[in-house]
């Protein structure tokens, strides 16, 4: 059975703490597992996700940083997330389609449904498995992110998403409740003010559930 299982929430949500646990409560029980995230998981995913975030780019055209996360997508799809599934890993990724939809659609105003005809293209209709939504208030994981960038010192600032306005950060969220509701099938919701251990306890559940049916 194939187990591809995406991550998603607003900035400071607790992503990547949650997959740092299931990872390692996965492999511990002997699956291969291969964590990655969007945008990224290839070198030339990397570099793309350099030029989105970097806050200098804050004059990036809408339908330009549309392109450049579908580009990214695209050959992460080929590189890493067919492969892994192909040879039979579980593959974790932080971030995927669902994000095109709440960031660019519901908080941006592209049309969704062509994000949506963009989105099959660049994953060759590659839906996933299961969807974790961490769902958190925005003013909690807005301090969080902050908190975060604070005692981060790269040598590019990922920081452009941080620096939108509230509004911005609530229709994500919104337009992230929106998409679980649409596709109740496929998401589980956590609630992210919960703390990291009983998150996971419940994400975990989900997951070996799922890889279980
Ligand atoms: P993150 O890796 O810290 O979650 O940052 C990725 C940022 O990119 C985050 O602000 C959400 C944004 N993003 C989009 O706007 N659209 C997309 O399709 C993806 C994958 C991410």
């Amino acid at each position: 059975m194939r187990s591809f299982i995406t991550f998603e929430g607003i900035e400071g949500c607790g992503k990547t703490t949650q997959i740092h646990l299931l990872t390692e409560c996965l492999e511990k029980r002997g699956y291969k597992v291969v964590t990655t995230r969007e945008p990224g998981g290839t070198h030339i995913g990397d570099a793309i996700r350099r030029i989105l975030l970097d806050s200098k780019n804050i004059d990036i055209d809408i339908k330009t940083e549309l392109l450049l996360y579908q580009a990214a997508r695209a050959q992460h799809i080929k590189d890493v997330i067919q492969p892994s599934l192909a040879q039979g890993s579980i593959v974790l990724c932080d971030r995927f389609t669902d994000a095109t939809l709440a960031y660019q659609g519901y908080a941006q105003d592209i049309h969704q449904d062509f994000i949506k005809t963009l989105n099959q293209y660049a994953t060759d209709n590659l839906i996933p498995d299961l969807t974790i939504l961490i769902d958190c208030p925005v003013e909690i994981g807005l301090q969080r992110a902050r908190d975060r960038m604070a005692t981060h010192h790269a040598a590019v600032r990922e920081d452009r998403f941080e620096e939108k306005s509230l509004d911005f950060h609530h229709a994500v969220r919104l337009g992230y409740l929106q998409i679980a509701e649409n596709n109740s099938s496929r998401f589980y919701i956590v609630d992210g003010r919960e703390d990291p251990a009983s998150a996971h306890r419940s994400i975990q559940s989900a997951v070996l559930k799922m890889i279980a049916a």
